[in-house]
């Protein structure tokens, strides 16, 4: 399948991109307006989608000075694996909507970063093509179906691909509201699948209902009657580690914990409760609830390499990237999810430097007010 309007993967422009805006510019003009809605959209009012950034923002850094920051050493690991820098690549669907070689090319991107990838359950290539590609980089997110049979089935088929964790999406029993989707009725194009579902044609039915596809078919798919109790059956199907996403306070915090489960703080990037606090002003609250007992990652507006400082002095183990990825998956496929790796790696080493450490492990709270 070839797609017109792509680039091809190495353009003088993304070359030429500086950072991570100049690769959503970008990536944003190589889209039409049904796929960029989608991935652009936050719920309703968006306002938790501004504020994720705009918290960022407003947290200012108290840098050392007179620090031996010759070497800096930006690695860290995630449940044992071994990353070069503390960012990965959050879950999002459809990455066929940005570029033919679609959860593939971000799959080899993130391997050969020494990132992860976490490929969600909505992806347009089967788990086990993604899984080859990410050589040994890549977690598994999770939707839960209603049909328990057919998640079981899915859980296995993510263990045997390789993915090194089941991370778990607790914030979305329906989709949140994007109105820009219902307004001009979202739908996949006809060409993508859903291959981990194997539903192309119950979505296809959903394409008869009002507003946007995804969220009819989201309904009618996921389960909602889920609840703490329940994590045993899901620990029970896997022997990987889970992880919650979607954490936003203390209390479900140290409830994750007791039930062994590890915590990733994040609002959906605002596409689901809208006003819901942004993770980073979340996160805080959170790492104070579980004392190191589990590991807490964040996503949501990370787009700088000082976000990647405040996350990380603030208690988050790594960060996860949503829409960056996206963008640079759509300005050049692989090797524009490897260039938005890079900026960000190369920012945060810099501020890294700037603050006044060499290490990740030398990150604090006092460096941040
Ligand atoms: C998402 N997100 C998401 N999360 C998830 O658990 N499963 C999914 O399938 C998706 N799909 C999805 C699609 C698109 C287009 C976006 C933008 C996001 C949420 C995602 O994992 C992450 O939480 C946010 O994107 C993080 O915010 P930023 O980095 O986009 O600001
Ligand atoms: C979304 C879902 C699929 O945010 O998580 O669109």
């Amino acid at each position: 399948m070839t797609t017109p309007n792509l680039p091809d993967a190495e353009t003088p422009d993304l070359a030429g991109a500086v950072n991570l805006a100049d690769l959503e510019a970008l990536g944003r003009s190589r889209l039409d307006r049904n796929a960029l809605e989608y991935y652009a959209s936050g719920a309703n009012d968006e306002l938790t989608l501004r504020e994720n950034r705009a918290a960022f923002a407003r947290l200012k850094l108290r840098p050392r000075v007179l620090v031996d920051v010759s070497q800096v050493d930006t690695s860290t690991e995630v449940l044992g694996l071994p990353l070069r820098s503390p960012i990965g690549i959050a879950p999002s669907a459809f990455h066929g909507l940005a570029h033919p070689d679609a959860e593939v090319a971000t799959a080899r991107a993130a391997a050969s970063r020494q990132s992860v990838m976490t490929l969600s359950t909505f992806s347009n290539t089967p788990i086990e093509t993604v899984g080859e590609a990410a050589a040994g980089r890549l977690w598994f997110q999770l939707y839960l179906c209603t049909d328990r049979e057919l998640s079981r089935g899915v859980i296995q088929r993510a263990e045997a691909s390789g993915a090194r964790a089941l991370v778990f999406t607790v914030d979305a029993p329906f989709l949140g509201r994007r109105e820009a989707n219902e307004r001009h009725r979202f739908a996949l194009p006809p060409h993508l699948q859903v291959p981990n579902l194997g539903t192309r044609e119950q979505l296809a039915r959903m394409e008869t209902d009002s507003g946007s596809q995804l969220a009819n078919y989201f309904a009618t798919l996921v389960d909602k009657t889920f609840t703490w109790g329940d994590l045993e059956w899901l620990h029970a199907q896997t022997r990987l580690p889970v992880v919650l996403k979607g954490i936003l306070t203390a209390e479900d915090a140290r409830l994750a914990a007791e039930h062994g489960c590890h915590i990733w703080v994040s609002n959906h990037g605002g596409r689901q409760l809208d006003t819901a606090v942004s993770s980073i002003e979340a996160l805080p609250e959170i790492v104070d609830a579980v004392r190191g007992k589990v590991e807490v990652y964040l996503d949501g507006g990370v787009t700088r390499g000082t976000d990647v400082v405040k996350a990380l002095a603030l208690g988050a183990r790594a960060v996860f990237l949503g829409r960056p990825a996206l963008w640079g998956l759509a300005a050049g496929g692989e090797a524009g999810v490897r260039r938005t790796l890079e900026l960000l790696e190369d920012e945060f080493r810099l501020a890294l430097a700037l603050c006044g450490k060499s290490q990740v492990g030398q990150l604090g709270p006092e460096l941040v007010r």
